[in-house]
């Protein structure tokens, strides 16, 4: 018999482990917190033309179509201390941010349902949360396997809120399930073509793992097309500046483990080209404007912005006067390529008569 329920990443630990402390210096780049207009996301309306749809996802997620999916086998017995020390550790790595992302989700998806009351919203929100919660169960369970797990707790506990207006909430959330749709989907397709490599069974969780965020997806989609105003005029700026901060933010730090994909059997430009060009045309279920990725000049400057901060982190490891001063100039050469990716012509596009997508990839 395993162990069917997974442990929320909540627990208090005696001593702060390294795993943890990874999780907390994650945490400063992920959503922690938020404090939001909350009677703005009562306000939201579901249009009548959008009404069958909606009601169809939450259908779904009352369904709960992955609701025995996140039960162990025997497959995870296997003995973990044969692994190569240097892959376990990437791959600790991996799991720990994998687990802060999906947690950070959880929490942020927990404290709107608490704040609003719109009863669909929600039970939406409510939905959302208890998924990406079991996500950050089943990966802290692996990392129980290593003795490492992460006592998530510090994010719970946070006692500054950080205010965010509803619209961006709506834009950074939409995107980073959208873009978790297509890293995990395109991690299993990988090791379809080559199970040799597959080194951890977590893997094969990935595929039905990643409809969950797709779903997710699909909800922020009705919503906001529902909501026109948030995809018109000025916003139409601020959706193209997530889009691509989103996609920098992912470029920068795949790219940085690039031996970790390689040890996957994956090539770290090729995945990233694959997911950020997926997203970005997902995306275009809602957003109007979005990103040219098909012009190689956009890869340039990604490809720079990477270059950049590597030369960064190499510049603060040698520390002294000079390096300090090479690494004010490289945060402006990187601030400068980012606004050159800015203004980059977007694709523009009518937005399509049907909202929803199928995760087809
Ligand atoms: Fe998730
Ligand atoms: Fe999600």
């Amino acid at each position: 018999m395993y162990p069917t329920a997974t442990e929320l990443p909540v627990r208090a630990y005696d001593n702060v482990n390294d795993s943890t402390k990874n999780a907390q210096q994650d945490a400063i780049l992920s959503p922690r917190f938020y404090t939001t207009d909350f009677a703005k996301i009562d306000a939201l309306k579901i249009k009548t033309e959008h009404q069958q749809m909606w009601d169809d996802i939450l259908a779904e997620f009352r369904r709960d179509p992955n609701k025995n999916h996140f039960k162990r086998n025997e497959e995870f017995d296997a003995d973990l201390s044969a692994m190569d020390p240097e892959l376990r550790e990437q791959f600790i790595e991996f799991l720990v941010s994998s687990v802060t992302a999906e947690f950070s989700g959880c929490i942020l998806y927990a404290e709107i349902k608490k704040r609003i009351k719109n009863p669909e919203v929600r039970e939406l929100f409510g939905f959302m949360s208890r998924d990406e919660g079991r996500h950050a169960g089943f990966i802290n369970h692996t990392l129980n396997d290593f003795d490492v797990a992460v006592d998530l707790s510090f994010l719970t506990k946070a006692k500054k809120y950080t205010f965010f207006q509803p619209k961006f909430i709506y834009y950074a959330t939409y995107l980073s399930e959208k873009i978790g749709y297509a890293r995990y989907v395109t991690i299993f397709r990988n090791f379809e073509k080559q199970p040799d490599k597959r080194f951890h069974p977590i893997f094969k969780w990935f595929e039905n793992w990643c409809l969950d965020e797709f779903r997710h997806g699909e909800a922020f989609a009705v919503l906001m097309r529902s909501n026109p105003e948030l995809l018109e005029g000025r916003n139409k700026l601020w959706i193209r500046f997530f889009l691509l901060a989103v996609f920098c933010t992912m470029y920068v730090r795949d790219h940085a483990r690039a031996p970790f994909f390689k040890h996957m059997g994956i090539d770290v430009d090729d995945y990233d080209r694959r997911v950020i060009t997926l997203t970005n045309q997902i995306s275009r279920q809602v957003f109007p404007d979005t990103v040219d990725t098909e012009s190689e000049a956009f890869w340039a400057l990604m490809d720079r912005m990477w270059r950049n901060t590597d030369a960064m982190r190499k510049a603060e490891a040698a520390g002294g006067f000079f390096s300090k001063v090479k690494v004010v100039l490289l945060k402006g050469a990187n601030a400068l390529t980012f606004v050159q990716l800015y203004l980059r012509p977007p694709h523009r596009q009518a937005l399509p008569a049907d909202v929803r997508m199928q995760p087809v990839w």
